[in-house]
């Protein structure tokens, strides 16, 4: 007859309980940009749609927010030439991957 030990049972729950702690409690995403040249730019063109908290939880590279930009712009975003890049920089500035 094995018994498991109370320590492992111990760490299990402790486990069990840490995850369940931060599905409950998720951090959530800005509600509003951070602010910086370009802001207003995004805050314009980008929050027409869906809230600001759908950017400021992504963490993407350049090349991908240039990528999700012109998805977005598919989707009927209003993007001048002029406001591309400072938007791109913006973006990939405040909100870059490892961030
Ligand atoms: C014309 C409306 C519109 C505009 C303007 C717009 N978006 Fe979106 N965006 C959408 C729609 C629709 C979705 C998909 C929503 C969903 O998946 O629930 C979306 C989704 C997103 C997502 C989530 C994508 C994902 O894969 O998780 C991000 C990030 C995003 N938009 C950023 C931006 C940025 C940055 C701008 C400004 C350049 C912008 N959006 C402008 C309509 C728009």
């Amino acid at each position: 007859m094995s018994r498991r030990p109370p320590i492992l049972i111990a760490i299990g729950l402790f486990c069990a309980s840490a995850i369940h702690a931060q599905n409950a409690a998720p951090t959530p995403a800005p509600a509003t940009l951070t602010p910086g040249a370009g802001m207003e730019a995004v805050q314009t063109t980008c929050t027409v749609c869906h809230p600001a908290a759908m950017i400021t939880g992504k963490h993407l590279t350049r090349q991908q927010w240039s990528d999700l930009v012109d998805q977005m712009i598919n989707k009927g975003a209003q993007v001048s030439d002029e406001n591309y890049d400072v938007i791109l920089s913006y973006l990939s500035r405040n909100y870059g991957a490892g961030k």
